[in-house]
């Protein structure tokens, strides 16, 4: 079979990937004895959505606290207990699961796994293929808050850490055992998008990124306002997308009912005006013209000239009339501004997109412009869109929000290398 054959062939002629943000990964998921091995069931359902294969490996421990079955079902791949049991191959599982991995997840990691790990024991199949691994490991700890706080659990972390082994968490929460604190598993999308994270290529270290997403409500009195449909799922996707390669990314939030993605600092605002602001403030740096502005939110264009200050009463009077003022347009101040970033517009259209994105483009002064018929995505999980530079359009195969998210940022970071290169014009 041709893999190969559904390959995007990007714009700058680089080729993506088909499949999700994991396709083609070969993942091993480990499971040490901890009441959140329930979660790892979400855990590997998830990693196969997002393209990966996993292969399970369990300790005895975690065999009290979820089936092999459970996981074998859900992977359709045999588990892997202990180190005795030959299940093909040479019968050197340890072996053969290491050289076949691109990463081990070890989660739930528990407190003696990870001193076991720390110490290089190899005294069950799960601890022996994490020292004879030739692949990256990543450590999700869960334990009770004092376990994890011991000063004997914190060394074995830094010394996991300097063995150049991820650790992901703890969370901080509500733990099983009724106590209050850290030491809980981060949730399963939390530890999936660190996975994916973990092996996107880092195309925009050292990059700041902001981003405005979602849609902005302009209030007419305390429990009125006018807002539009904007779901925020592309903005909040690219966020998402530009934290994996690496970037510090800001993402200013109109309401929405989305959580923040992981590893991205989100500030919530509600109006354009508050939008504006935020953008300025978080803009107002010196290394302003080296960050990268995306603005994907949906602003209002106009805001009621003046919100009532307690709530309008139905009364026999005729119906009110709304006067409306105009809301600055944020993203063509940042790209007229001194030192601009290097900024993205959007056009969300009804109709003729080529003819307003082009209008668009060199009205806001942006080098580039995502433009995309906006009545068909509102609020769905995928999207088609096109993208206008100096070069003309380029018009990127239907996909899902995550991955046009990951082909934007790639684009994003080539036209910002090609700019920087002496070579270019
Ligand atoms: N935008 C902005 N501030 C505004 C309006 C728009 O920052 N007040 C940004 C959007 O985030 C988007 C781009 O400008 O990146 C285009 O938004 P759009 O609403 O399509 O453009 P408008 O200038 O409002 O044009 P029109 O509504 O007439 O299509």
């Amino acid at each position: 079979m041709d893999d190969a054959a559904d390959d995007l062939v990007l714009p700058h002629g680089a080729i993506a990937p088909a499949g999700g943000a994991l396709a083609g990964r070969h993942l091993v998921l480990g499971l040490t004895g901890g009441i959140a091995c329930y979660k790892v069931a979400e855990l590997a359902r998830l990693l196969i959505k997002a393209g990966a294969t996993v292969q399970v490996a369990m300790t005895d421990a975690a065999t009290r606290f979820i089936t092999p079955l459970t996981m074998q079902a859900l992977t359709g791949r045999p588990v892997f207990v202990d180190e005795w049991t030959s299940q093909g191959g040479n019968g050197m599982a340890h072996i053969d699961l290491s050289r076949q991995a691109d990463g081990i997840i070890v989660a739930p990691a528990s407190a003696d796994f990870m001193a076991r790990v720390a110490h290089g024991m190899a005294n069950d199949l799960l601890s022996t293929l994490c020292l004879a691994r030739d692949c990256p490991l990543a450590m999700v700890p869960a334990m009770n808050r004092q376990m994890w706080s011991n000063p004997a659990t914190q060394r074995n972390a830094a010394q996991l850490r300097a063995d150049d082994i991820a650790i992901w968490g703890p969370d901080s929460g509500d733990q099983a055992c009724g106590e209050v604190g850290d030491g809980r598993m981060l949730e399963p999308e939390a530890i999936r998008d660190a996975v994916i994270a973990w092996f996107t290529p880092k195309v925009l270290q050292g990059k700041r990124v902001v981003i405005t997403a979602g849609p902005t409500f302009e209030p007419i009195d305390p429990v009125r306002g006018i807002t539009n449909r904007s779901s925020g799922k592309m903005g909040y996707a690219i966020a998402r997308a530009a934290a994996n390669a690496g970037a510090d990314v800001t993402l200013i939030s109109g309401p929405t009912a989305l959580p923040a993605p992981w590893g991205v600092r989100r500030i919530d605002v509600e109006t354009a005006q508050q939008m504006r602001e935020a953008v300025q403030a978080v803009l107002l740096t010196p290394d302003r013209a080296r960050s990268v502005f995306i603005a994907v939110a949906a602003v209002a264009d106009w805001r009621p000239a003046s919100a009532a200050n307690e709530k309008i009463k139905r009364s026999d009077d005729p119906a009110p009339t709304l006067a409306f003022v105009e809301n600055p347009d944020i993203l063509r101040e940042v790209a007229h501004g001194p030192n601009p970033p290097y900024c993205v517009g959007f056009a969300a259209e009804t109709n003729d997109l080529d003819t307003y994105a082009a209008e668009k483009r060199a009205r806001k002064r942006v080098p580039l412009l995502v433009g995309n018929l906006g009545h068909l995505t509102f609020g769905k999980d995928d999207n088609e869109i096109v993208l206008f530079d100096d070069a003309g359009r380029h018009p990127l195969p239907r996909g899902d929000k995550a991955s046009l998210a990951r082909i934007l940022i790639g684009e994003i970071a080539h036209r910002l290398a090609a700019s920087a290169s002496p070579s270019s014009p």
